[in-house]
């Protein structure tokens, strides 16, 4: 069983809801999903024994939050070259976070991304069956490329 960190920013409980319908999704792919906010991951030691990350975080201003790119800053101290990635956000009308993520993964850390891309769900949209849905399939293909 593959182990997979789901990590986010959440302001206003939006993207933390997503984080979790996504950790049950690994589930259904048979993977173990540990759920933390980013302000849990101290240094890149907790970022230890894991096969696998998808990271979340809302757009405000069109931007990420602060939080995140610090929390960025000491995922590429862990590097994590080669290690099984995704990124997710909500949003209302821009959603430039989640892809930023992805893109920085990708890019920068040289992570193997999900074929998906990022996960942008209008915040309308999380708590419907089809935002839960798309939530748990993305976390399932996630865990169905660690199998
Ligand atoms: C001050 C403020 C700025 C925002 N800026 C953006 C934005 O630039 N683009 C966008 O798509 N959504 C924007 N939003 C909407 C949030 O991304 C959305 O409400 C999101 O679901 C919040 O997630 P959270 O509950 O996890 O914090 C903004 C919201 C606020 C309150």
């Amino acid at each position: 069983m593959a182990k997979v960190l789901v990590v986010y920013v959440s302001r206003t409980g939006n993207t933390e809801k997503m984080a979790r319908y996504i950790a049950e999704g690994l589930r259904f792919a048979g993977q173990e999903a540990d759920l933390k906010k980013v302000t849990e991951i101290k240094d890149e030691k907790d970022l230890e024994g894991y096969d696998g990350y998808v990271v979340g975080c809302p757009t405000y201003h069109r931007d990420m939050t602060a939080g995140m790119k610090t929390f960025l800053f000491i995922m590429q101290r862990a590097n994590l070259v080669g290690k099984m990635g995704g990124a997710f956000c909500s949003y209302t009308h821009s959603g430039e976070s989640g892809p930023m993520i992805f893109d920085t993964m990708q890019h920068v850390f040289k992570m193997d991304m999900v074929d998906l891309g990022a996960l942008n769900l209008k915040e309308s949209v999380i708590d419907t069956r089809d935002g839960i849905k798309a939530c748990q399939d993305y976390g399932k293909a996630v865990g169905d490329k660690l199998s």
